[in-house]
Formats: structure tokens, C-alpha cells, sequence
């Protein structure tokens, strides 16, 4: 019997991949672990929810004890802006809670962990198109050190305890239900919001700055694709995977064309750094090659996605 704990599930991706997780395994197997946030409703109401802090592991090994836990989704996390502002707390959140993911998980005899990697792993040195799956890891944010150090770290447990770590290096993710939680490609999603409350925006990278993207039914159907894969396809433990690329202004034309009238303005902060450092187009052709990983959503289609969701919430009241 398959029994998951959820990190991190009141965030952007742990809110979705949760009842993904829910409706495939059953609710009551599926333990959703939050933090300071609170959950959403239909977070709480559809299977077990615990408050855990992943730096306190007697706190960890208690809920993996009292769930008889055997699968791990480790998504708590501080992201790359955030990381920025608050630097040892992306440290201690980062490295100590998946240090204690892991210890706990060879401790517990679980059997498969999921843990997301990040573009971020990559850097000013990195190749900028197609950036290979082994390349130069060369980030320049405390974020992108630990996801280096985080893959380094499960590649290690797997070598040696032999844990079956699998994570994804995902690009930003954009997504219509739970806001991203500070990150540099949230100017992608913030856009929507504003695009649909019939607001302007104002956009924290230039116009014509390009990162690698991927709409949340892709990053979902990733997630599940590779923790599904047979083990004796998988080459590596983290791989590339991307969804599409384009520049903050193409993304603000394709909106505009079906929000006539909807203003942009380009105001760089501190975000527009980052961004700089990171790759434009990523090259995911060994996930492709060993589990068969492939995206369904284009700017067009992502776009006409996004704004037919935020509209139903709209009118739902939630926005
Ligand atoms: N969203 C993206 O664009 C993106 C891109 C690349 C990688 N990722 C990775 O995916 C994972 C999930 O990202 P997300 O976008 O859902 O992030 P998020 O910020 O929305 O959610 C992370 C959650 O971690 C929780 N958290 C923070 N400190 C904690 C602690 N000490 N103990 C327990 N929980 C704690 C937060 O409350 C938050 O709900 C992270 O590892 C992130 O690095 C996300």
C-alpha cells in the first residue's frame, strides 16, 4: 500500500500535486504537510493534513512513523527571490530539510522520493540555448547553491544507500490556483492576475527577457511521469525538462490579444539579475528519451488556459 507525505503542500505546486497524488492513491493516503500557511479548503477537506517543519526532524520522523509513510514528494522549500532577501534561511530550509528528507527516508526504508531541482542550478558560465542536461552548474544565487548541492546530495544516497531520489529541474512554473511564493519567473503568473482583475502591470524584468517556462498540467504530468518510469530507464536521478520559452513581452501580446486594452509597463528590480543569469532554452531530450516526457501546452494554448481559469475563479469570487 502506497502511503505519500506532501512537503511544502500549501504551495504553488504542492496544492495541485496533492490532490493529483489524492484522487490517484485515495485521499486518506495522501498526508498533506503544510506550514505557516493555511490550507486551502479542499487541501483539508479531502485527506489527512499536518503542520511540519522539515528542519525539525523528530517533528518529520514522527508523521512518517504515525502514516506509515512510504513515499516522499519533498517540495517545502525558500525559492530564488526569496532566497535573495532572507539568504540563511534558503540555506537552513533548503539543505537541512532535505538533508533530514533523506536521512529519514533511509532510516524509514522509504521506497521513492520526489524532490524538485531547479533551472537555477545554472549560471552566467552555463550555455544559454539548449542548455544541456550535464553541463556547468555555476549559480549565482543561495537558491540555485542548494539545489546544486541538493542534487549532489540525493545523487549521494542514491549511490550510496541506494534511496530512489527522482527530481525534476523545473523552469517557472505558471499556474492559475495557489500564487507562486517568491520566486523570479512569478512575473509570468502575477501578469494573469492583473490581466483578469482588468488591472495594469507592471513587470519586474525587461521586456525582452526569455526563460524557460512550464504551464501546471505539464509539471504535473513530469512529476507523475517520472515517479511512474521504470528505474532501469533512468540514466540519471535529476533531469531537464522544459515546457516553452519566450520573452515577458511576446507573453503580454499573446494576452493582450485577447484582452484588448490590457497595459504592460517594464519596471527591472533586483529579479532582472537573476533572470539574466539563467538559461533561455533548456534541452530536455534525455527525459524525453527514457520516460517518454513530452509537453502538451504552446504560449497560445497555456495562455487561453490561464485566463479561462482565472475568469471561472473571478466569477466564483475568488479573485
Ligand atoms: N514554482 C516554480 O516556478 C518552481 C521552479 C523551479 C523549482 N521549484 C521547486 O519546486 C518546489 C515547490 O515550489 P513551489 O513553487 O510550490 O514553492 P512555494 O513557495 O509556493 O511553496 C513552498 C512551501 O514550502 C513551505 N515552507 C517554507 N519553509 C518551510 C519549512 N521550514 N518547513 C516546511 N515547509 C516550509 C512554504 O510554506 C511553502 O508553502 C520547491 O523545491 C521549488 O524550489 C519551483
Amino acid at each position: 500500500m502506497t502511503k505519500i507525505l506532501v512537503t511544502g503542500a500549501t504551495g504553488q505546486i504542492g496544492s495541485e500535486l496533492t490532490l493529483v497524488l489524492r484522487e490517484k492513491h485515495g485521499g486518506e493516503n495522501v498526508v498533506a504537510a503544510g506550514h505557516k500557511k493555511s490550507p486551502h479548503p479542499r487541501l483539508a477537506e479531502t485527506g489527512p493534513f499536518v503542520t511540519l517543519d522539515v528542519t525539525d526532524r523528530a517533528q518529520l520522523e514522527k508523521v512518517v512513523r504515525e502514516y506509515s509513510i512510504t513515499e516522499i514528494y519533498h517540495l517545502a522549500a525558500i525559492l530564488s527571490a526569496s532566497g535573495e532577501q532572507n539568504p540563511g534561511l534558503a540555506w537552513r530550509v533548503n539543505m537541512e530539510g532535505l538533508y533530514n528528507v533523506l536521512e529519514v527516508a533511509r532510516e524509514a526504508g522509504i521506497s521513492r522520493i520526489f524532490w524538485p531541482s531547479s533551472i537555477a542550478v545554472f549560471g552566467p558560465k552555463t550555455p544559454k540555448e539548449n542548455t544541456p542536461q550535464d553541463t556547468i552548474l555555476s549559480p549565482t544565487t543561495m537558491y540555485g547553491i542548494t539545489k546544486v548541492a541538493g542534487e549532489l546530495l540525493c545523487e549521494y544516497y542514491h549511490r550510496r544507500y541506494g534511496l530512489d531520489v527522482r527530481g525534476l529541474r523545473f523552469p517557472g512554473i505558471i499556474s492559475s490556483e495557489t500564487p507562486p511564493g517568491g520566486g523570479t519567473t512569478d512575473y509570468a503568473v502575477e501578469i494573469f492576475y492583473a490581466a483578469v482583475r482588468g488591472e495594469p502591470y507592471t513587470c519586474f524584468v525587461r521586456p525582452d527577457t526569455v526563460l524557460p517556462m512550464m504551464y501546471m498540467p505539464d509539471c504535473l504530468k513530469a512529476t507523475l511521469l517520472l515517479m511512474e518510469a521504470d528505474p532501469r530507464c533512468l540514466r540519471y536521478r535529476i533531469y531537464n525538462v522544459t515546457g516553452l520559452s519566450f520573452s515577458a513581452e511576446e507573453l503580454a501580446k499573446e494576452i493582450q490579444k485577447r484582452v484588448p486594452g490590457f497595459r504592460v509597463e517594464y519596471k527591472p528590480d533586483f529579479r532582472q539579475a537573476i533572470a539574466d543569469s539563467w538559461p533561455r532554452t533548456i534541452d530536455d531530450s534525455a527525459a524525453r528519451a527514457d520516460w517518454g516526457w513530452k509537453p502538451d501546452y504552446d504560449l497560445p494554448k497555456m495562455v487561453e488556459a490561464m485566463l479561462k481559469a482565472l475568469r471561472r475563479r473571478k466569477e466564483r469570487g475568488e479573485l
